[in-house]
């Protein structure tokens, strides 16, 4: 090595020393509260929040996309909600893994984020959070509505219920990009609080705030377990915009951020995670740079968050999946699969791959 790529690698080195050491100090402050940021999960989480986007239902609805094909082979998909008119696309399923229901939520269409993201400059808090008397606990009406008031909230309990009688009080990981992150927050909520689920975490990447200081801190204390990656410049997690001189009348994020960022220069960049601190609004996490990407918002730990094809709202199924599905009058579709005897099924799938290796 010559003398300049020494010099490189001496401040590379020095960069992770001083990040590292920074990161283990956050932590060591924070130690007593419930939300751990756990990469290995992170990145598992993230590709279930990349397939939500599939739009081949076939594939999706039997876990053999090209997203499905990673770090979460096995998932076995219970329910499968698509919500065609208002483009909603989620699902539950269960993680044999990582012995817990999945829940993920899909954003907002590419086609049509710019549209969604301007928006969001000027959206009010418009709707009190029903069922809270006194505090002023209000959230975005958009975000709340898709999940509470579409097909989205019956066909994930009606789900959820029917896993936790075969699998009892396992854990409950929700998960969503963008609008979809948004939805896992209110969905986790409502478990919590209307189902009395007890053992629920959520992560999310690059989500919105979606309420203002007195909803972050009901739902920060029914929901502790929660992470919300934000990445780089990513603008959306800066939408609706936090005024930090009126802390009371406008949106404000719950916590616990995690903010990942590139650091170094040259060849040398690599990914800081950084544990952001307990107020939800880290003045030191992507609050610190402006948030003016959206190619940000796009990929999380290298996985696109995005559909394939940029084609608006398509969905592609063939007539195999027709003995699972259900319409209802609107349209919607809901593809739902007897887990009792799926679960065996599975079994004898994967010992039959066992024999054939
Ligand atoms: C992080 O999550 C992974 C995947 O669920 C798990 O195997 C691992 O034990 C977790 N690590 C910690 C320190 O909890
Ligand atoms: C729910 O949807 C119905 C019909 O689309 C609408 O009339 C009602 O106002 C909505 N309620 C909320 C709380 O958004
Ligand atoms: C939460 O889920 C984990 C993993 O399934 C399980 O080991 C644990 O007992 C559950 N905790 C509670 C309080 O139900």
């Amino acid at each position: 090595m010559d003398g300049k790529t020494w010099l490189k690698v001496a401040i590379f080195l020095c960069l992770v020393a001083f990040s590292t050491s920074r990161e283990l100090n956050v932590k060591a402050k924070n130690k007593h509260h419930a939300a751990i940021y756990n990469h290995t999960l992170a990145t598992i989480l993230v590709e279930y929040a990349s397939a939500v986007y599939v739009s081949d239902l076939t594939e999706l609805f039997t876990w053999t996309c090209s997203r499905c094909n990673d770090l979460t082979k096995g998932f076995q998909i219970i329910e499968l909600i698509v919500d065609v008119q208002r483009c909603l696309q989620a699902y539950v399923g269960v993680a044999q893994n990582l012995n817990a229901i999945v829940i993920a939520f899909r954003g907002t269409q590419e086609s049509s984020l710019q549209n969604w993201i301007e928006d969001l400059y000027w959206k009010q808090l418009d709707i009190d959070y029903p069922g809270v008397e006194g505090a002023m606990v209000r959230v975005h009406h958009g975000f709340y509505s898709s999940y509470h008031n579409t097909t989205i909230r019956p066909g994930v309990l009606n789900a959820v219920k029917r896993a936790k009688e075969l699998y009892g009080d396992i854990q409950i990981i929700v998960t969503g990009h963008s609008m979809g992150g948004a939805m896992a927050a209110f969905c986790a909520l409502d478990l919590r609080v209307h189902l009395g689920c007890q053992n629920i975490s959520v992560m999310t990447f690059g989500q919105p705030r979606i309420g203002n200081a007195a909803f972050a801190s009901y739902y920060s204390k029914r929901v502790p377990n929660t992470i919300r990656v934000t990445n780089g410049h990513d603008i959306v997690p800066h939408l609706p915009p936090y005024y930090r001189y009126f802390p009371q009348k406008t949106y404000r994020h719950f916590p616990r951020e995690v903010w990942l960022y590139d650091l170094g220069f040259g060849s040398l960049v690599y990914t800081v995670e950084k544990v952001c601190d307990n107020s939800g609004e880290d003045p030191s996490c992507s609050r610190s740079v402006s948030g003016n990407s959206i190619s940000d918002h796009l990929r999380y730990y290298g996985v696109k968050l995005a559909c394939d094809v940029s084609a608006g709202c398509r969905i592609v199924m063939d007539n195999g999946l027709a003995a699972y599905r259900t319409l209802d009058s609107d349209g919607n579709v809901i593809f739902s699969r007897d887990i009792s005897s799926s679960v065996l099924r599975m079994n004898v799938e994967s010992s039959e791959e066992g024999r054939s290796v």
